[in-house]
């Protein structure tokens, strides 16, 4: 959250979009799946999606977001957020993810749920709000704050086994409990 505050002092002052916690978990996400490569994969590469033009959900896909900036991100999120909404999406924009975000945190004010996977993708994190909590330390007047996030991975078992996806959640917490190793 710090560095957020931070990130978001200086798009203010170059007139750059806001970064949200969900670019940052974005970012984490990708960075995760560089880190373990067999979930950036899907069950079939010969699927179509099907997606619902009237009241379905779209899924877009933001492409290379491991090798992209955080702004550029929130640049591609929000703009394709308005295009779902004015159901002006492509094809293009919404096939060939393997992996998914979900996240019902923000407005939604969802603690933690269970994301159902969109196939063929090997996965989806489901994303809590982020919420303050207390850190209670050794003694009674001693305590901290502190924001916490819940996350709950559904894998297609078929792609990914729990090994991997324990190994992939690993990933995810190092680099969003510590996002400065995302500049690495
Ligand atoms: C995921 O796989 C695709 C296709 O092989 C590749 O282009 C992309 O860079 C990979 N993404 C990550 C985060 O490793």
């Amino acid at each position: 959250m710090g560095l957020r505050s931070q990130l978001n002092s200086l798009q203010e002052s170059s007139g750059g979009k806001r970064i949200s916690v969900n670019d940052l978990v974005i970012k984490a996400a990708a960075l995760a799946l560089r880190k373990v490569p067999q979930c950036n994969s899907s069950w079939t590469d010969n699927y179509i999606l099907a997606v619902q033009t009237d009241n379905g959900l779209y899924v877009p896909v933001i492409r290379d977001a491991d090798k992209k900036g955080l702004s550029k991100i929130a640049d591609e999120v929000k703009n394709l957020a308005q295009r779902a909404r004015e159901n002006s999406l492509k094809p293009e924009d919404y096939e060939g993810g393997t992996f998914t975000v979900s996240n019902l945190g923000g407005p939604f004010g969802i603690k933690q749920f269970c994301a159902i996977i969109n196939p063929p993708q090997s996965g989806i994190l489901a994303v809590g709000s982020a919420e303050k909590r207390v850190i209670p330390g050794s003694g009674p007047d001693d305590f901290q704050f502190a924001s916490f996030m819940t996350i709950t991975l559904s894998c297609d078992h078929r792609v990914i086994d729990g090994a991997v996806g324990a190994e992939w959640l690993k990933a995810f917490k190092g680099y969003i409990e510590n996002p400065e190793s995302m500049l690495l």
